[in-house]
C-alpha cells in the first residue's frame, strides 16, 4: 500500500465509518507503513480532515455528482490529492503523478483516468474553483455550518479568530514532572539534547517545544521525567488545590493526564481514577507506571455511584467531563467531521447527570473542579449556572488570573489564547452546614 492510498483509506474510515483519526492511526492500515513514511501519512490525513469542508466544496464542482458508495476510497484519494495541491509545497506534477499511481494500490485501475483528469482540471481552473468554493462560509473557514453558527453566536467578537486558530497546528507541549526536575532544569536538559523549547505564561509546569519530537527523543521520558499534555489541561492540577493526605476523585480519568499531574504535584494523595472505558483505563495504568505514581484505577459509570462508591466522601473531585472537544480541533481536526449538532444537547444532559451524581460524594467544604475542552457555553458556563441554581449548597468560586477570560460562571480559554487549547474550568465549593 502506498502512503497516499493508505491516507485515502484512513480518511475514508473517518468520514464514512465515523471512526476517530487517532484510533485509525493505531490500526494496521497506518502501522504497516515504515516509520519513514509516518510523518507524510499523518500530514496527509490531518490536512485532508482539517480542510475537509473546503476540499468537499472544490470536489463537488469537479465531480458533478458524487461517486458511488463502493468508490469512496477513490473519492478520498482525490481529497488527499487536492489537499496536497492546495496546501502542501510538493511540486504539482509530483503530487498528481503520485496520487494517480496510488489508484492502482486501491485496486481501482479504472479510476486512473478519472483521478488524473480531476486533478489536472483543478490545476487549470484552480483560482476559479477556489473562489467559487469560498463563497460558502463553511468552505472558506473549513468548518461545518452547524458548528460555525454555534461559535458565531457564542463568541460574536472572537469567532473568526477562533476558527483560524482551530485550523492551525498546535505546538507540542510538555509537562515536567516536578518530582524529578524543575521546569528550568528540564528546559536546560532539552536544550543540551538539541531540542529548543520555551516556558508557557501562567503554567509553571509547561514547556512548548519549538518543533515536535518523538517521545523517545525526550530526555528521561521512559523514567517519567516528562509527559505530553497541553498547557490548558495542566491548569487543572493547580486549580484543584489538593493538599497532602486528601481523598481525591478523578471521575473521568482516562488516559490519565490530569490524574498523574495531581499525583506529581502533591504528595500522599489518595486518588481514585475512574473511567467508564476499561480499555482507555489501560492507558492510565501505563502512564502511572511510567511516572512511578499510584492511584486506585476503577472502571465504572461515574454517574451510577451505587456501582463504585464506598460511601466515603471526597475532599476534591475533578470532573473532566465528556464533551464536544470543540476547543481542541487544532489537535483533532476530525472532530469537525465526526460531531453532529444533535451531539451537543446529549452531551449537555450527560454532563448534568454526572455533576448531580458526583456532588453527592463531595465532603462539605470540599471542592469540585468542572473541566471541558469545549468552547460552547451550553456545556460550560450555562451548564454550571444551571447546576448552581438547582444545587443550593454549591458555591461558585472565582478562579484564575491572567489566562483565559472570566465569565459569570467559570473561566474560558479560547483556542490559541497564549498558545493554549480551548478549555473551560469552573470551581464549586460545597457549603458546610444545613441550608
Ligand atoms: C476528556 S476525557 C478525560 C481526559 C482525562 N481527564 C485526562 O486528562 O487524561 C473524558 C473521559 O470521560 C470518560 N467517560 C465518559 N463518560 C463517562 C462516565 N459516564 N463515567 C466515567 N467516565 C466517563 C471517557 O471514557 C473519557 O476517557
Amino acid at each position: 500500500m502506498s502512503t497516499r492510498a493508505a491516507a485515502a483509506r484512513i480518511v475514508q474510515q473517518v468520514i464514512y465509518g465515523g471512526d476517530s483519526l487517532t484510533e485509525v492511526l493505531q490500526q494496521p492500515v497506518a502501522q504497516a507503513l515504515p516509520a519513514t513514511e509516518q510523518p507524510l501519512l499523518r500530514d496527509l490525513c490531518f490536512g485532508s480532515l482539517r480542510w475537509h469542508e473546503r476540499l468537499s466544496a472544490v470536489l463537488a464542482q469537479l465531480l458533478g455528482k458524487p461517486l458511488k458508495a463502493a468508490d469512496k476510497d477513490v473519492e478520498c484519494l482525490l481529497r488527499v490529492g487536492l489537499y496536497q495541491l492546495i496546501y502542501q509545497r510538493t511540486p504539482d506534477h509530483a503530487a498528481v503523478n503520485e496520487t494517480v499511481k496510488s489508484v492502482k494500490k486501491l485496486r481501482k485501475a479504472w479510476a486512473e483516468k478519472l483521478v488524473n483528469g480531476v486533478l489536472r482540471r483543478f490545476l487549470r481552473e484552480r483560482d476559479a474553483l477556489l473562489a467559487q468554493a469560498d463563497q460558502q462560509d463553511s468552505a472558506r473557514y473549513a468548518f461545518p455550518n452547524w458548528l460555525l453558527a454555534r461559535i458565531r453566536t457564542a463568541w460574536p467578537d472572537d469567532w473568526e479568530a477562533i476558527l483560524q486558530a482551530s485550523n492551525t497546528h498546535a505546538a507540542m507541549t510538555l509537562r515536567v514532572n516536578q518530582r524529578q526536575y524543575t521546569t528550568a532544569a528540564y528546559l536546560a536538559l532539552l536544550e543540551n539534547s538539541g531540542l529548543a523549547a520555551e516556558t508557557v505564561p501562567h503554567v509553571a509546569s509547561a514547556l512548548n517545544l519549538h518543533k515536535a519530537a518523538g517521545v523517545e527523543q525526550l530526555p528521561g521520558f521512559a523514567a517519567g521525567a516528562v509527559s505530553v499534555q497541553d498547557s490548558a489541561a495542566q491548569l487543572a492540577a493547580f486549580l484543584l488545590d489538593c493538599q497532602p493526605g486528601m481523598r481525591v476523585l478523578d471521575a473521568c480519568a482516562a488516559p490519565g493526564g490530569k490524574t498523574s499531574h495531581l499525583l506529581e504535584k502533591t504528595l500522599d494523595l489518595q486518588v481514585i481514577a475512574l473511567d467508564s472505558s476499561a480499555s482507555r483505563l489501560q492507558r492510565v495504568t501505563e502512564n502511572l507506571q511510567r511516572l512511578q505514581l499510584q492511584a486506585q484505577v476503577v472502571a465504572a459509570d461515574a454517574g451510577n455511584i451505587a456501582a463504585w462508591w464506598d460511601g466515603q466522601l471526597f475532599d476534591r473531585i475533578l470532573l473532566d467531563a465528556p464533551c464536544s472537544a470543540t476547543g481542541v480541533i487544532r489537535r483533532h481536526p476530525d472532530i469537525k467531521v465526526l460531531r453532529r449538532d444533535s451531539d451537543i444537547p446529549a452531551l449537555q444532559q450527560e454532563q448534568a447527570r454526572l455533576l448531580r451524581a458526583l456532588w453527592q460524594t463531595l465532603k462539605p467544604g470540599g471542592k469540585l473542579l468542572y473541566a471541558t475542552c469545549s468552547i460552547l457555553p451550553d456545556e460550560n458556563s450555562q451548564q454550571i449556572a444551571a447546576f448552581v441554581a438547582e444545587q443550593h449548597d454549591a458555591v461558585h468560586q472565582t478562579i484564575g488570573d491572567g489566562w483565559g477570560r472570566a465569565l459569570p460562571m467559570g473561566r474560558q480559554i479560547l483556542p490559541g489564547n497564549t498558545g493554549m487549547d480551548g478549555f473551560y474550568y469552573a470551581l464549586l465549593e460545597k457549603r458546610c452546614g444545613k441550608q
